[in-house]
C-alpha cells in the first residue's frame, strides 16, 4: 500500500493488466458504487458479451518486417491522436474519487491521450480545460428536450477549447439496471452535481435536490427528449464548427445514414451494456459496418468503437477488422478509484505498452499494417 500526494492510498503496484484495477476498485469502493459503474443493463447479456467476444479472437500475427518503432498515430477530425485510442465520455468522476475529472485530465495530458468529457461530468466542462489547457478533449451531448441548453453546452464547449463533439444517440431513456435498484441507488450522493448544469434552468438543478423525490430515469425522462430524429442531430451539428461524431450507433443503416448526413464519424457503442440488455458486442456489429463504409469510401469520416475494450490487444483486433480508435470506457474510472491521476496514468501507460508491443509482435510498423491482420474465431476466419 503506497500513499500519494493526493493523499490516498493505493495498490497500484500490483495493477499489472487493466483487469487488476477492477479487482482493487471493488475492495476500495463502497458496493453500490462500485456496482452503479461495473453494471450492466437487464440481465446483463450484452454487458457480458462485450469481454467475452475478444476471449473468442485471436490474431494471426505477421513476422519479419522491420517494426521496432511502430507508427501509432492516427488523424480523427480535427484531432492526432498519439495512440488509436480515447478515453471515452462519462459522467461523474466524482463518485469513484474526490478529484474526479480535474485528475482524469491531468493524467490523459500527461499521457498524451485525449479525453472525451460528458455533459455529465462533475467538473464544470471549463474547468476541465483550466487544469489541462494542453490537452486533447472532446465533448459529448445528449439532446435535451429544451435545444436551447444543448446548443448553449455545445457553444460552450467550442469556446473552451474542446476540439470534437460527440452526440450520443442511444440513450432515450435511461437503462435499467437492477443492481441500482437492489442497492437503492437512484440519485447522486449528497455534495455531488452535474457541474455543467450549474447557473442552467432550475429544471436541471433540480435533480441533486433533497426535495426532488424521482430517481435517475425520471430526471433523464424529464430533461431527455426521447423523440429525437436525424433532423434534431443535423440542426445541432449545423450550429458548430466542431467535427461532429454519433455515438451509439450499431446498425450498417444508421451508419448510411450518419454519412448521408455528412457527420464526421460514428462511435460504435452499446454503452457499455449500459442501456439495451441484450444489444449485441459491438465487435459483431462492426465487420459489416466496416465492409459498407469501405465500399462507399466517404473522405474524413472515422469508425471509432467501444464497449468491452480491456487491453491494448483489444485495441489491434478492431483495427485488424477496420476501426479507426477505440474509446477505452470503465477501465479509467477503476485506475481513477484506485490511483487518482496516478491510476489513470498507469491505465493510459499500459495500454500503449501493450498496443506497441502488440504491433510488434505482429510485426505491424503501422496502423495500416494492422489492417492486413487476420482474425481466427473458434479456428475460422474472422
Ligand atoms: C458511461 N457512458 C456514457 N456515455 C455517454 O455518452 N455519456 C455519459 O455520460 C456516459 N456515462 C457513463 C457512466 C458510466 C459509469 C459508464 C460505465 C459509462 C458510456 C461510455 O461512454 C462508454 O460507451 C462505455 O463505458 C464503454 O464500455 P466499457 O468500455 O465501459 O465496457
Amino acid at each position: 500500500m503506497v500513499t500519494t500526494s493526493d493523499g490516498h492510498e493505493n495498490n497500484l503496484s500490483q495493477c499489472l493488466v487493466l483487469e487488476d484495477f477492477e479487482a482493487q476498485a471493488k475492495k476500495k469502493l463502497p458496493k453500490h458504487i462500485y456496482e452503479y459503474v461495473a453494471s450492466g443493463a437487464g440481465d446483463e447479456q450484452c454487458l457480458r458479451a462485450n469481454t467475452r467476444i475478444f476471449q473468442q479472437l485471436f490474431i494471426i500475427p505477421r513476422v519479419l518486417s522491420s517494426c521496432s518503432e511502430p507508427n501509432t498515430s492516427i488523424q480523427v477530425g480535427a484531432t492526432k491522436l498519439s495512440f488509436p485510442f480515447l478515453v471515452a465520455p462519462f459522467g461523474v468522476h466524482k463518485l469513484v474519487h474526490p478529484q474526479g475529472e480535474e485528475a482524469t485530465a491531468r493524467a490523459c495530458l500527461e499521457e498524451g491521450i485525449t479525453l472525451g468529457i460528458s455533459q455529465h461530468s462533475t467538473v464544470q466542462l471549463e474547468q476541465v480545460r483550466k487544469v489541462a489547457p494542453r490537452g486533447s478533449h472532446w465533448f459529448q451531448c445528449y439532446i435535451l428536450k429544451d435545444r436551447d441548453i444543448t446548443l448553449r453546452l455545445v457553444k460552450r464547449a467550442e469556446e473552451a477549447g474542446y476540439e470534437a463533439l460527440v452526440i450520443t444517440v442511444d440513450s432515450p431513456i435511461f437503462g435499467y439496471r437492477p443492481s441500482d435498484t437492489r442497492n437503492g441507488f437512484q440519485r447522486l450522493p449528497k455534495g455531488l452535481e452535474y457541474e455543467n448544469y450549474k447557473n442552467e434552468v432550475k429544471e436541471l438543478n433540480a435533480f441533486a435536490n433533497e426535495g426532488d423525490t424521482g430517481g435517475f430515469d425520471d430526471y433523464i425522462d424529464r430533461i431527455f427528449d426521447a423523440n429525437i430524429t436525424w433532423d434534431d442531430l443535423c440542426l445541432v451539428k449545423k450550429q458548430t464548427r466542431l467535427p461532429v461524431f454519433v455515438k451509439g450507433i450499431q446498425s450498417v443503416e444508421d451508419s448510411l445514414l450518419a454519412i448521408k448526413y455528412g457527420f464526421n464519424g460514428i462511435i460504435i457503442s452499446n454503452h457499455g451494456g449500459r442501456q439495451l440488455g441484450s444489444a449485441a458486442p459491438t465487435m459483431q456489429c462492426l465487420p459489416s459496418i466496416v465492409q459498407v463504409i469501405r465500399k462507399l469510401n466517404p473522405q474524413n469520416f472515422s469508425i471509432l468503437i467501444d464497449s468491452g475494450f480491456r487491453s491494448g490487444e483489444d485495441i489491434i483486433k478492431a483495427l485488424a477488422v477496420g476501426a479507426d480508435a477505440v474509446c477505452i470506457g470503465r477501465p479509467i474510472l477503476w485506475g481513477l478509484a484506485c490511483g487518482g491521476v496516478l491510476g489513470v496514468k498507469k491505465v493510459l501507460a499500459i495500454l500503449k505498452r501493450e498496443l506497441r508491443d502488440g504491433m510488434k509482435l505482429c510485426g505491424c510498423a503501422s496502423l495500416e499494417d494492422i489492417r492486413g491482420l487476420q482474425l481466427v474465431t473458434n479456428g475460422n476466419l474472422a
